[in-house]
């Protein structure tokens, strides 16, 4: 029987990898500037962890969890984000005595039973940020700003980054009593779902996708018209350090953001060219959670973008590709150990190789060359031996050089430098 991998994971081929592994370095590179630092989390936790983290009427908890009971009859969750997580070890680990924020991030795959479809999966990867420690809205921008910064490298176009301000505990429970009340009105014409939950969490009537309650969502009341004089002033502040910063940002009022813990700045950067699934990253200050998690208070904010959407839109540059600079071709038996040694120096001098271990035919192994999109082949051959020079082949212009096979590695540098290409 052949076994499949499971609907909604995929494999990252040997092929594709150099993509991730590069949006990993910059991340790595931009991130740091900023002073944050890796944290790896485990992939499963508590199931209590998420169900009070992420709220109890979120999509994800009531439907999307991967839950299992351990052998030990404990109930474990596969992690579906993040955040919860890093503020479950932060708690753990008492890291809330920093000189400053402690800044974390981290890189892994997220678990949730969605419906599989372009774009949304059941296994993904997440790189998360998050900044604990800091009420102030200087952070939420230099987060949201350090976010534009990575995007810029990764050279990415046509992305938009849209705010809202959710305002805090003490304006939303008000503000949730005006949206029911305005919801009432129109419970005719809304979906099932909405109508389902409503009650329980009116926000999310907001950003329903469905088309009968875009219409309905935008006649409803705004939360940004019912901020505290606190969140109004964070609000503003935010603004105009985005401003300052020249950030381009749009106010969508109605992104409510799918998961309980937000509060004041939410944020989602979306691309239009992801289709139905447009949101590459979505974020925002979540104050309340160290606290509601038994630590001590501590304002956080930040944010986790979608891996695999992230791929799809960077416009790699071929040459990052990690392939082979030279492939061997042996030609016979004689070509053998030559060929290991070549392959020993040439790696040791600091070349990608990669070789064919068989001697076949020129023509089958220059095939096997060319798909190793190898920059250069190295030929060696009974005539090449005798005579003690290589033939290095340029791959892209087809051109020939002979090399020293005594002074392999110097040779091949310079023929390399002078066309102009360095390794
Ligand atoms: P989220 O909006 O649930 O936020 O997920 C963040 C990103 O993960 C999304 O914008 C999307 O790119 C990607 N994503 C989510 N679900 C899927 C899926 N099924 N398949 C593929 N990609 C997906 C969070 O997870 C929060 N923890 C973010 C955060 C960190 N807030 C504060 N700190």
């Amino acid at each position: 029987m052949k076994i499949q991998s499971i609907r909604g994971v995929k494999d990252i081929l040997p092929e594709e990898i150099w993509k991730w592994q590069w949006i990993e370095s910059i991340a790595h590179k931009i991130f740091s500037r900023y002073g944050f630092k890796e944290i790896r989390v485990p992939i499963f936790e508590d199931t209590r962890l998420f169900s009070r983290s992420i709220g109890e009427t979120t999509d994800i908890v009531e439907k999307e969890m991967y839950t299992f009971q351990d052998r030990g009859g404990d109930s474990i969750t596969l992690r579906p984000e993040g955040t919860a997580s890093v503020v479950r070890a932060y708690i753990e680990h008492k890291m809330y005595a920093p000189p400053s924020v402690s800044k974390m991030f981290y890189i892994g795959p997220m678990f949730r039973y969605e419906r599989p479809q372009a774009g949304r999966l059941r296994q993904f990867y997440q790189i998360g940020v998050e900044a604990m420690g800091s009420p102030s809205p200087a952070v939420d921008v230099e987060v949201m700003t350090m976010l534009i910064q990575f995007f810029r490298e990764l050279g990415l176009k046509d992305s938009q980054l849209q705010i809202n301000s959710l305002g805090n505990q003490n304006c939303r429970p008000q503000y949730r009593e005006v949206l029911k009340t305005a919801i009432e009105k129109h419970l005719d014409n809304l979906c099932k779902n909405c109508i389902n939950r409503y009650e329980r969490n009116p926000l999310r009537v907001l950003d329903c996708k469905a088309e009968q309650c875009k219409e309905i969502a935008q006649s409803l009341p705004k939360m940004i018209d019912h901020l505290d004089e606190t969140s109004e002033q964070h609000f503003a502040e935010v603004r105009a350090l985005l401003d300052i910063a020249k950030t381009p940002y749009t106010i969508n009022t109605n992104l409510v953001r799918g998961l309980d813990y937000y509060n004041m700045t939410a944020f989602e950067v979306t691309s239009e060219n992801l289709g139905a699934q447009n949101a590459i990253c979505g974020g925002g200050r979540y104050d309340t959670l160290v606290e509601e998690l038994s630590g001590p208070s501590t304002p956080c904010f930040g944010f986790a973008l979608g891996l695999e959407r992230l791929v799809s839109l960077v416009p790699f540059e071929e040459e990052l590709n990690n392939n082979p600079d030279i492939f061997i071709v042996c030609l016979g038996d004689v070509a053998k150990i030559p060929g290991f040694q070549a392959a020993h120096e040439l790696r040791h001098a600091g070349f990608k190789v990669d070789r064919d271990y068989e001697t076949g035919s020129m023509k089958s192994q220059m095939r096997k060359a060319n798909k190793s999109n190898c920059r250069f082949t190295l030929i060696i051959g009974e005539n090449e031996i005798n005579s003690g020079k290589y033939i290095l082949k340029n791959m892209t212009e087809g051109d020939q050089h002979e090399i020293n096979s005594k002074s392999l590695s110097t040779e091949i540098a310079l023929q390399i430098n002078t066309i102009n290409k360095p390794l």
